[in-house]
């Protein structure tokens, strides 16, 4: 079992996983009761774990602060506390501070729970706590067992206190429309610190994920604190450094405001809090990440994710069968496997103004739906997908003249739009129903294999007329129909794979990827900015659920030209698509594509299930380099967008290579035959500690240069092989 009782001590218990041990227990001070985090680092034996003190440290304290102050799991609004509460509740009468008294432990074969009751109200808490390979997973359930209604005005998952150091320093990603996921790493002010969404869904500007190091930690070394949110809504996590020193960081979804009226009986259970340490820096860290979606998320992990082509960038709405047709032979003579129509098909949507919400297709552009269309892509020996927005509306549909009530709005309050569209209630059995039908519907009568799921709008006048008390709960009771109808969806249909997209990147977090197979990363296609862009993203998710598209030079976006081997090497390094318009295509750049496509297939499983190491330099600002392992396969993509500005060292350092292993050399470019020659063989320790020159980065060529090397693991050592 992965949690045991520490031997000797009363109601405390140690949670080891390979990469750490988790130490916690009940503390009763005075009349109140904490659940106090007393250790989270590298992994002690049982014996050692008695000689962890049940004691805070001693501090100068006064009558201003109180010892356990921060250290809790679940620190409540109420007693000695002047935290960050992970709990706030009003009881009848309006009476504040909970008073949360320890009612015991139920240890299971997959972790614990620890029982907290204020018996006063009849509230009873739950902290649920398991391991999942190296993560703590960590949630909260709330029951009202008392006469009357109990007002939730927050409830977090709970709270991590990050082990004292020197100094603090934070590492997450922001952004926006279009320039999702940038890496920030700058140290923790004194102060909280919050990330949020308060938009419905996870949001372009920040994600639910933290790093903190005490400022030394590199890409393969170092201690690194990481905490997570598996929540697709609007959440916050807020770091807290005290000016004494302490560190806590608390995650949770709701919105500020928001409360959640928990009638007798009722229970309310959170998303999951996520918490991962390592010593091996930033690198280990996005690798166990990446272990755990793929081995605890994912539903399809081992699948190879197909090479898809998507038409929104090259038609926009203008969507017809003849057209999508000329684009699938294009496609399907390059090696595409998927076929997927974007926006534009359904109701009378020829641009944004009308349309969303008439799931059939339109009239007048497929008189006979969409049967031509698909079995023409399945034809050509691709499989066939399709987009859809089921969250949303534009007030010029069938939908909303017959449902005006379904989409959010508040009595006398206006119904302001975005891109002209409404967002549907999908806390309403009634919208979630109708939604479930038509997807369940388009899915069965043309055995789609593949749903792009968009969502192209924040909430606004967010209420639930008629809802009465319950109204708040929407902020959350959509997010869990959006996961409701998904994860039947899927049940229904096996075979079927969903993308999540949101204006790009606005809905990528661990809960939409439980019933998701990959998402759409940006709808920034330019190379360069992607380089950015994935780095910031493949800090946390795996490249296997990294969708990257290939598309037109100049990009339509930033009018940046870039070469076409270099916007698939970029691409190459995710889950490759291709967005151009491939009418438009050369005959050479589309031979030069199709041997692109399939080198991606040779070396796509390792990229999409390998370990990811970042070799070196600021991906798309200088020469960077990053490589994937997978078993005995090693496959390194190196890029340079520059010729000579900023010259970087001439040889790339290899990773995570066994030292006393010999690998060969099956893959390289032309230039580099003269530096690392296919056939060639090399220790995992020359290639680590020595590393091999590229051409890409030492050669005088023009702007963006990059090239692929594969090597694989022989069994033999060097002087037996020959
Ligand atoms: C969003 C998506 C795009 C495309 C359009 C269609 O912006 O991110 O990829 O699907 O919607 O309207």
């Amino acid at each position: 079992m992965s949690v045991v009782k520490v031997a000797g001590r009363s109601d405390t218990w140690a949670a080891t996983t390979p990469s750490c041990t988790y130490v916690f227990g009940v503390v009763r001070a005075e009349e109140d009761v904490r659940i106090v985090q007393w250790y989270w680092g590298p992994p002690l034996p049982e014996a050692a774990l008695p000689e962890i003190p049940l004691a805070v440290a001693p501090r100068l304290t006064a009558s201003f602060r109180d010892p356990y102050d921060i250290e809790e799991l679940f620190p409540v609004d109420g007693g000695r506390r002047w935290g960050v509460p992970s709990l706030r509740v009003r009881y009848p009468g309006g009476v504040r501070s909970a008073e949360l008294a320890y009612a015991g432990a139920e240890e299971t074969a997959e972790g614990i729970e620890l029982v907290l009751r204020d018996d006063a109200y009849g509230l009873r808490v739950s902290l649920h706590l398991t391991c999942a390979g190296d993560v703590i997973e960590r949630w909260v359930s709330v029951s009202n067992d008392g006469a009357q209604a109990v007002q939730v005005e927050r409830l977090d998952s709970g709270s991590w206190v990050i082990p004292e150091r020197y100094g603090y320093r934070h590492s997450t990603v922001s952004g926006a429309w279009s320039a999702e996921s940038r890496l920030g790493r700058r140290e923790l002010p004194v102060g909280e610190t919050t990330f949020t969404s308060r938009t419905g869904a996870t949001g372009h500007h920040a994600n639910p994920w933290i790093m903190v190091d005490e400022g030394d930690a590199g890409e393969e070394s170092g201690e690194v604190w990481t905490v997570a949110l598996a929540w697709s809504g609007s959440w916050r996590m807020t770091a807290q450094r005290r000016p004494e020193g302490d560190v806590a960081v608390s995650a949770g979804f709701g919105h500020d405001g928001v409360v959640w009226q928990l009638a007798p009986g009722e229970k309310l259970i959170t998303p999951k809090t996520l918490g991962l340490y390592s010593d091996g820096g930033f690198g280990a860290v996005s690798r166990v990440w990446h272990e755990y979606a793929r081995r605890f998320v994912l539903a399809f992990p081992d699948e190879d994710r197909p090479v898809l082509y998507n038409s929104w960038e090259a038609t926009g709405f203008d969507v017809t069968e003849s057209g999508q047709l000329a684009l699938a032979e294009k496609a399907a003579g390059l090696g595409v496997e998927l076929f997927v129509v974007d926006d534009g098909w359904f109701g009378a949507r020829v641009d944004d103004t009308r349309g969303l919400g008439d799931w059939w297709p339109n009239r007048e552009r497929f008189p006979d739906g969409l049967a031509g269309l698909f079995d023409g892509v399945r034809a050509l020996g691709m499989r066939a997908g399709l987009w859809v927005e089921p969250e949303m509306v534009n007030p010029d549909s069938d939908l909303y003249r017959a449902h005006p009530d379904w989409v959010l709005h508040l009595p006398g309050r206006r119904r302001d739009t975005m891109r002209n569209q409404l967002v549907l209630n999908f806390a309403r059995d009634e919208v979630r129903g109708w939604a479930f039908g038509w997807l369940d519907g388009l899915v069965r009568e043309y055995g789609l294999d593949y749903l792009k799921w968009d969502m192209n709008r924040s909430f606004s006048q967010v209420g639930w007329p008629g809802a009465g008390e319950r109204a708040d709960r929407v902020w959350i009771e959509h997010v869990e129909g959006v996961y409701q109808i998904m994860d039947e969806l899927r049940r229904r249909n096996p075979g079927l794979r969903i993308e999540s997209c949101s204006g790009g990147g606005g809905r990528v977090d661990l809960g939409i990827l439980r019933r998701t197979d990959q998402v759409w990363t940006s709808d920034n296609t330019d190379a360069r900015d992607r380089q950015v862009i994935q780095h910031g993203f493949t800090q946390f998710y795996p490249p296997g659920v990294m969708s990257a598209w290939v598309t037109d030079s100049p990009n339509p976006l930033t009018r940046r030209e870039v070469p076409l081997r270099y916007r698939f090497h970029v691409a190459m390094a995710g889950v490759l698509g291709i967005g151009g318009d491939l009418t438009r295509w050369g005959e050479g750049e589309l031979a030069e594509a199709r041997g692109l496509v399939a080198k991606y297939k040779e070396i796509r499983p390792i990229v999409q299930r390998g370990r990811l190491y970042r070799l070196a330099g600021d991906p798309g600002v200088t020469a960077s380099a990053v490589q994937y392992n997978l078993d005995d396969q090693v496959v390194v993509i190196a890029y340079n967008p520059f010729a000579l500005t900023d010259q970087p060292p001439r040889r790339v350092r290899l990773a995570g290579l066994d030292p006393e292993a010999v690998y060969e050399v099956t893959g390289c470019d032309d230039l580099a035959t003269f530096t690392v020659p296919v056939g060639s063989r090399w220790h995992g320790r020359t290639l680590m500690s020595h590393g091999v020159v590229l051409p890409t980065w030492f050669h005088l060529g023009a702007d963006y240069r990059s090239e692929i090397l594969t090597l694989r693991r022989l069994d033999r050592l060097l002087d037996e092989t020959d």
